[in-house]
């Protein structure tokens, strides 16, 4: 059994269906990429999830339990973290004030802010720099940092390469395969950059609008190059 489960999932916007019966499933300790074309559903997906959409249809679980449907603070104390599209941390808000939320809404135990500056040491230099006024790849970094002092099992990630120099991204993707291989957690990545999303992911999903096209390990959607060229664009 997956550990987050979606379950024939469909989400409408007014006439907008964004989402159309999608099922699919994280493994623990995996990372699965959700790829797919601008408005595909990708992040209609992961606002499903995390409680910040009401499917008109079907379900999310986690760990066996509903979780579309509730509300995003009860989403994140059940383990499932979102680092949203745009990366959501707060800009009038210093590094350390907004990790310290981070902390607040953990869900068991202490991951003291030490860990954070461990994890991303950039973020010990800056933590009295507001958040609005770091680097894109700083404040993805610090979105990272943030969602993962709630200690969650699961992190569903919206786009997080989004603006980032090649570098930085492939420094932030190794940090992921580490976190699910060395701490077991479980990662749902969406991503324009495809290429590098199948190059870490155990497992592919790629939507198209709104309906899943293909379900299949990642390196079986990377060897296809019919497919990639149709659906992903290299
Ligand atoms: N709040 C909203 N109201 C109306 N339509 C919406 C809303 N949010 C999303 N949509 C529509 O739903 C569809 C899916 O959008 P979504 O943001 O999930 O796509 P996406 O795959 O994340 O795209 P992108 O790669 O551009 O981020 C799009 O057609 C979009 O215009
Ligand atoms: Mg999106």
């Amino acid at each position: 059994m997956a550990l987050l489960e979606v379950e024939s999932l469909s989400v409408r916007y007014g006439h907008v269906d964004a989402l159309v019966e999608v099922s699919l499933g994280a493994e623990e300790g995996m990372i699965t990429a959700v790829l797919g074309a601008n408005g595909a559903g990708k992040t209609t997906l992961l606002r499903a999830a995390t409680g910040l959409v009401r499917p008109r249809l079907g379900e999310v679980r986690f760990d066996g339990k509903v979780i579309s449907g509730r509300r995003p603070e009860e989403v994140v104390r059940c383990g499932v973290a979102h680092v949203p599209e745009g990366r959501g941390v707060i800009g009038e808000l210093t590094v350390e004030e907004n990790l310290r939320l981070g902390s607040l809404w953990r869900r068991r135990g202490e991951r003291n802010m030490d860990g954070a500056y461990e994890l991303f040491p950039i973020l010990g230099e800056r933590r009295r720099q507001a958040a609005a006024t770091l680097s894109g790849g700083e404040r993805q970094a610090l979105a990272l940092a943030r969602a993962l002092l709630a200690r969650p099992r699961a992190l569903l990630l919206d786009e997080p390469s989004l603006g980032l120099a090649p570098l930085v991204t492939s420094q932030l993707m190794a940090r992921l395969v580490t976190l699910t291989v060395e701490e077991g957690l479980t990662v749902v990545l969406v991503e324009q950059n495809a290429r590098t999303a199948l190059s870490i992911a155990g497992r592919a999903v790629v939507l198209n609008l709104g309906r899943v096209v293909v379900d299949d390990e990642a390196a079986t959607v990377a060897a296809d190059a019919q497919l990639r060229h149709h659906y992903l664009g290299f």
